[in-house]
């Protein structure tokens, strides 16, 4: 992407989050992802919703969607109401051609992964710099409780040969956690192995490999979207 303006960087992620709708259908309950493409998204439904009398519902996955979701005058579910989701559209930070991901550049891990595994289904919106060979140049982020987090930074360190990084002293998540940046550099060969092992150090409380969850990814390209299709999407 680094060959494109702003501008046209802009425009591409615009026109990803505005084909990722194409998904979606009245009668829906989907779930809202986070971060610059998924906010036009967020946009598009609002306009469908008040031009075209789309009726949908949704769950979002951080506060900052929440917000605009509401400005846009998308109805709200909560989870007390609600254990289906119909899909979720959620950008990322890294994908691979398994579609596995990392994602939480955001800060919205743990709420986009609960909402993800409640979805039939997963799109992704994304430009072509976040397409990789191997996962792991973007810094892999890791809710981690804040109790003892220091440790569970050493404990992350003993599997991570970069440093891990801790996301600045007073940055917290919507769930009042902080984030370590781990930095495995592009070799997380086995991203499904990587998520086991890190999920199994107490302390951390969701991490940023989002594997065998997403269907499609809706790659923004100039003059047009790419649909990446897995095999087995449910989409
Ligand atoms: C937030 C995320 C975002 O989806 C990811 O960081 C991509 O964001 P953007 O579309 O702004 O590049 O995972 O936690």
């Amino acid at each position: 992407m680094s060959q494109f303006t702003d501008a046209e960087k802009e425009a591409m992620k615009e026109e990803a989050g505005i084909a990722a709708c194409t998904f979606v259908e009245s009668g829906m309950k989907i779930g809202i992802g986070t971060g610059s493409t998924v906010k036009y998204t967020i946009l598009e439904l609002g306009r469908r919703i008040r031009e075209e009398g789309l009726e949908i519902a949704g769950i979002p996955t951080s506060d900052a969607t929440e917000k605009l979701s509401i400005e846009q005058g998308i109805p709200m579910l909560d989870w007390g109401g609600c254990d289906q989701l119909d899909l979720v559209i959620d950008g990322a930070d890294e994908f691979d051609c398994d579609l596995h991901l990392i994602k939480g550049g955001g800060g919205a891990l743990l709420r986009e992964k609960i909402v993800a595994e409640s979805s039939g289904g997963m799109v992704v919106v994304a430009d072509a710099s976040k397409r990789v060979e191997v996962l792991g140049a973007f810094p892999l982020p890791i809710e981690v409780n804040p109790y003892g987090w220091e440790q569970t930074k050493r404990r992350i360190e003993s599997i991570c040969a970069g440093p891990v990084l801790l996301r600045g002293t007073n940055y917290f998540t919507d769930n009042g956690n902080p984030i370590l940046d781990a930095h495995f550099g592009a070799t997380i060969a086995d991203p499904v192995q990587l998520e086991s092992d890190l999920r199994a150090i107490a302390g951390v409380v969701e991490v940023g490999l989002f594997t065998n969850t997403a269907d499609i990814i809706v790659l923004a390209a100039q003059g047009g979207c790419e649909m990446i299709r897995k095999p087995t999407a449910r989409l």
